[in-house]
């Protein structure tokens, strides 16, 4: 059999040598004591990246957004979230099970860009005694689950000031926005001035083994961390998992524009290999397969022959997410 290039994840990637070696030497303490230098430093570092005044290093992603949604809502009121976004549609339901809040779907322009229109509907100011307050919108750049699609500036822009006219707040959810950033040239401190929170992941494209990072105010962050308490996501020593962020974030990012490069040439060669699939020009590192008919025995097949191990969203999509432990000599050797 082929050696396997394993695309189901860029979560599939693993800390390099390089980055092993600085959190093997990274300095340490006690990170609840707000002792653990290298973590303070990741903080203050992703913080000033995005413009904003402070930052928290969490375990994940999903407690990074889930930690936001509890600073934005009380139990029992709405957020506008799209339903196909990470944390309706991939976080267990902890949207309703931990924060106890009620999604409202607003109609969508692209396939995931909510529509400011259909936001002016849905909105319910706080007082009603009917309906649930909208205290929140939800939104997700690069959008995992149309294929890593980018929002564009103009439009996070008037959604933004929506926003901002209703007293809503705004929270992103930018597991992948270092790709958007990469791709649309956007720096990061314009996407961070345009919400109240962002959550930001080191643990997917940009390679690091553990961590995500909520980013917000001082007094958004104070309360935050009470929260992440709650949700059993204090850690200690985490300065080794902090320096591996810390290493992807000054020598990964620029990367990410080849992950880009792949998904455009596997892209194509899938589209010339399965002329059945639907496949869509993919904007950053995610290429989507759509099928008329069920398409779970082409996984096998893939795998068998080219050694190429996809995912399937559900039975009539696929799924490739280009990262950097698979080249793309690698890509471009498929055929062979
Ligand atoms: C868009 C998006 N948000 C959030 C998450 C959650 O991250 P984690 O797996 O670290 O909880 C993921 C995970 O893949 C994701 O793709």
């Amino acid at each position: 059999m082929k050696p396997i290039l394993d695309l189901r994840s860029d979560t599939l990637t693993r800390p390099s040598p390089q980055m092993r070696e600085v959190m093997a030497r990274a300095v340490v303490g006690d990170s609840f004591y707000d002792e653990d230098p290298t973590v303070r430093e990741l903080e203050q570092r992703v913080a000033e990246l995005f413009g904003h005044e402070a930052a928290l290093f969490v375990p994940s992603g999903t407690m990074s957004n889930q930690i936001a949604l509890q600073l934005h809502c009380a139990p029992g009121d709405a957020v506008f979230c799209a339903a196909d976004n990470h944390i309706l549609r991939a976080e267990t339901g902890a949207l309703a099970a931990l924060a106890g809040l009620q999604p409202v779907v607003p109609e969508l322009i692209d396939g995931f860009k909510p529509s400011i229109n259909s936001l002016d509907e849905l909105y319910v100011a706080p007082g009603s005694f009917v309906a649930p307050a909208t205290k929140l919108l939800a939104l997700e750049n690069t959008h995992l689950f149309s294929g890593g699609r980018i929002h564009d500036l103009g439009h996070l822009q008037q959604l933004s000031s929506w926003c901002r006219t209703k007293g809503l707040a705004i929270h992103l959810d930018g597991a992948r926005l270092w790709h958007a950033h990469v791709e649309s040239g956007t720096p990061l401190s314009v996407y961070g001035g345009l919400f109240d929170t962002l959550s930001v992941c080191f643990s997917k494209g940009l390679g690091a083994p553990v961590g995500s990072c909520l980013i917000a105010s001082q007094q958004h962050i104070h309360r935050a961390k009470l929260l992440r308490k709650r949700l059993g996501g204090t850690m200690r020593q985490a300065g080794i998992l902090a320096a591996g962020a810390l290493w992807a974030l000054e020598n990964h990012i620029p990367e990410l524009k080849q992950d880009h490069r792949k998904a455009s040439f596997l892209a194509s060669w899938l589209k010339a290999l399965l002329p059945q699939a639907e496949v869509a020009n993919p904007e950053t590192n995610i290429v989507l397969l759509k099928f008329q008919e069920s398409a779970i025995g082409l996984l096998e097949e893939l795998k068998q022959k080219y050694g190429l191990q996809l995912s399937a969203l559900n039975p009539k999509t696929l799924r490739a997410v280009c990262h950097r432990d698979v080249s793309l000599a690698q890509l471009e050797n498929l055929g062979q």
